[in-house]
C-alpha cells in the first residue's frame, strides 16, 4: 500500500513547547484546525509527535496497544512518581497479570455488591448539598468531594482518619505535580528551585503512609468479610503461580484507583451541570425520568441502570468534554491504514477533537443527548465515541464510572433545581480535562 501523506506543522520545537506550557488544549485546537483533522506531525523537544483524530485510525492504534504501540514511557514514569507502577502505567507481563486479577472487580456482578457503599456516599453528598441551598457554590468542588469519598468507600469500606477535604488536597497537589512533570522536561531541574520537588515529596509521603496503614489494618482484620475492592484484590491469586498480590502492588494499584477513579467522574459531572444549566429542558427530562423510574423510593442498582435518558446525558457530556481528552502512545514502528508511524515517535490520539469533528457529528458543538438514543447509537460505528478508550488498555472503571455518574445525577435532579451562575467556562488540563475555575451554581 502506498503511504498516505501526513500533514506537517512547520513551527519550531521551542514554539510548540511554549504553546504546550501555556494552554495544551488551545494549542491542539490550533493544530487540528490547521491540518483540517488530518493526521499531522509537529516537532517536540524530544523528537516528532503525531496527532490523530480520525476515529477508525484511533481505534486501530488502540487495538495494537502493547504491541506496535506502547503507552508513552515519559507519562508512565511521571505517574510512577506518585503511585509506582500499576495497571495504568506498566506494560507487558506485569500489566497483563495485574489486569487479570483486577478485571473481575469491575464486572457488573461485583459492582452490584459495591452499590450499597456507593449509594450511602451519594446520600451523604445530597444531605450536605441540602445545607448549601440558596448559596453560591462551585459544583465542581462538591462533585470532587463526593466522588473522592465514593472511591475511598468502595476501595476500603471506610472513611479515613484524615478529613476527606485535607486528603483531597493532598491528591490534588500530586496531580498538579504530575501535570508539571508531563509538560516540562526540565522539571527535575526547575522543580528544585520552585519548591515543586518538596511539594511532591510531602504529598507522596502522606499518601503512601495512609494507604500502607489501610492495607496493614485490613491484613490484621478478622471480622465479617467486607465487599470492597481491597478485599477483592487481597483475596485474588495470580493465575500463573497462585500467589497473592504483594503489599507494594496492592499499594500501587489502590493509589492508582484513587487517581483514575475520582477526578474523571467528578469532571464529567461538573461539565454535565454546565451543559444542563444551559439546557434546562434536558434537566427537566432527567427529573421526569427519575420520577417515573424511581418514584419516591431509594434507587436499587437495577433502577439506576434503567435511567437510560440520564445515561444519554452523561454520554453527550463525555462526547463534548471527555475527562481524558488525549491518549498517548509510543510507536514501535507501525503501519496503520496506510499511515507510517516511525519507531520511537510519540503519537497523540485526540479523542477530544474526534468527538467534535464536523465530518462525523452534525453540529458538533451543540449539546444534544438525543445523539445517544438507542436508534442513533445503532446507526453509528462504535469508534465514533470512545471516552473510555478501546482495546486491551480500555478503561477498567468504565461501568463503575457510568453507574456512579448516573446515580449521582439522578439523585441530584430528584432533589434540586439549580441556576447556572458561570456564563462561560473554559477548559484546563490537569492530567484530566477540567472546567477552568469550576462551575458555579445556586441550588434550590
Ligand atoms: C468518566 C470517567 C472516566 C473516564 C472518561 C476514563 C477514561 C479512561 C481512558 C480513556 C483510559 C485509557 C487510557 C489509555 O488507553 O491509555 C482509562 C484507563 C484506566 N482507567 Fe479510566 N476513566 C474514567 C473512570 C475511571 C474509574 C472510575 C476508574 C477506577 C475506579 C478508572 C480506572 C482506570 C484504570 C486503572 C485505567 C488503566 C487501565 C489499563 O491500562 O489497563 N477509570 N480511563
Amino acid at each position: 500500500m502506498t503511504k498516505k501523506p501526513i500533514y506537517k506543522i512547520r513551527n519550531t520545537a521551542i514554539y510548540n513547547f511554549l504553546k504546550l506550557q501555556q494552554d495544551p488544549i488551545a494549542f491542539f485546537d490550533q493544530l487540528t484546525k490547521e491540518s483540517r483533522y488530518q493526521v499531522c506531525t509537529f516537532k517536540g523537544l524530544k523528537g516528532n509527535l503525531y496527532m490523530v483524530s480520525d476515529p477508525e485510525l484511533i481505534r486501530k492504534i488502540l487495538l495494537k496497544s502493547g504491541k506496535e504501540f506502547l503507552k508513552e514511557p515519559d507519562a508512565n514514569k511521571a505517574l510512577a512518581r506518585v503511585g509506582g507502577y500499576s495497571i495504568l502505567n506498566s506494560e507487558g507481563e506485569q500489566w497483563k497479570r495485574n489486569r487479570k486479577i483486577l478485571q473481575p472487580a469491575f464486572h457488573w456482578k461485583y459492582l452490584e455488591k459495591l452499590f450499597d457503599n456507593l449509594y450511602a456516599v451519594a446520600e451523604e453528598g445530597v444531605a450536605h448539598l441540602l445545607q448549601q441551598k440558596g448559596k453560591r457554590i462551585n459544583i465542581a468542588t462538591e462533585m470532587t468531594a463526593i466522588t473522592f469519598k465514593a472511591v475511598l468507600r468502595v476501595l476500603y469500606s471506610t472513611d479515613i482518619h484524615m478529613s476527606a477535604k485535607e486528603l483531597q488536597q493532598v491528591f490534588a497537589t500530586s496531580l498538579e505535580q504530575v501535570t508539571k512533570i508531563l509538560f516540562n522536561p526540565f522539571y527535575d531541574l526547575t522543580g528544585f528551585f520552585t519548591g515543586d520537588h518538596q511539594k511532591l515529596q510531602k504529598s507522596n509521603k502522606t499518601i503512601h503512609t495512609l494507604v500502607d496503614q489501610l492495607i496493614q489494618e485490613r491484613m490484621a482484620y478478622e471480622g465479617d468479610p467486607k465487599y470492597d475492592l481491597l478485599e477483592m484484590m487481597m483475596n485474588s491469586r495470580y493465575e500463573d503461580n497462585g500467589e497473592k498480590m504483594s503489599r507494594e502492588q496492592l499499594r500501587n494499584e489502590t493509589i492508582t484507583m484513587f487517581f483514575a477513579g475520582h477526578d474523571t467522574t467528578a469532571n464529567t459531572l461538573s461539565w454535565a451541570f454546565y451543559y444542563l444549566g444551559k439546557h434546562p429542558d434536558v434537566y427537566q427530562q432527567i427529573k421526569e425520568e427519575v420520577r417515573k423510574v424511581w418514584g419516591e423510593e431509594p434507587p436499587s442498582f437495577e433502577k439506576v441502570r434503567q435511567l437510560t435518558y440520564t445515561q444519554q446525558v452523561v454520554e453527550e457530556t463525555m462526547r463534548l468534554s471527555s475527562a481524558v481528552p488525549f491518549i498517548n502512545r509510543l510507536s514501535q514502528g507501525a503501519e496503520v491504514e496506510g499511515y507510517h508511524f516511525p519507531k520511537g515517535e510519540r503519537v497523540l490520539l485526540s479523542i477530544y477533537h474526534m468527538h467534535r469533528n464536523p465530518e462525523i457529528w452534525e453540529d458538533p458543538e451543540v449539546f444534544n443527548p438525543e445523539r445517544f438514543s438507542p436508534e442513533k447509537v445503532k446507526e453509528r460505528p462504535v469508534s465514533h465515541f470512545m471516552p473510555f478508550g478501546a482495546g486491551p488498555r480500555m478503561c477498567i472503571g468504565n461501568h463503575f464510572a457510568m453507574l456512579e455518574a448516573v446515580l449521582l445525577l439522578g439523585m441530584l435532579a430528584r432533589t434540586f433545581d439549580f441556576e447556572l451562575l458561570s456564563e462561560k467556562v473554559g477548559s484546563e488540563l490537569i492530567v484530566t480535562h477540567k472546567p477552568k475555575g469550576g462551575v458555579w451554581v445556586k441550588l434550590y
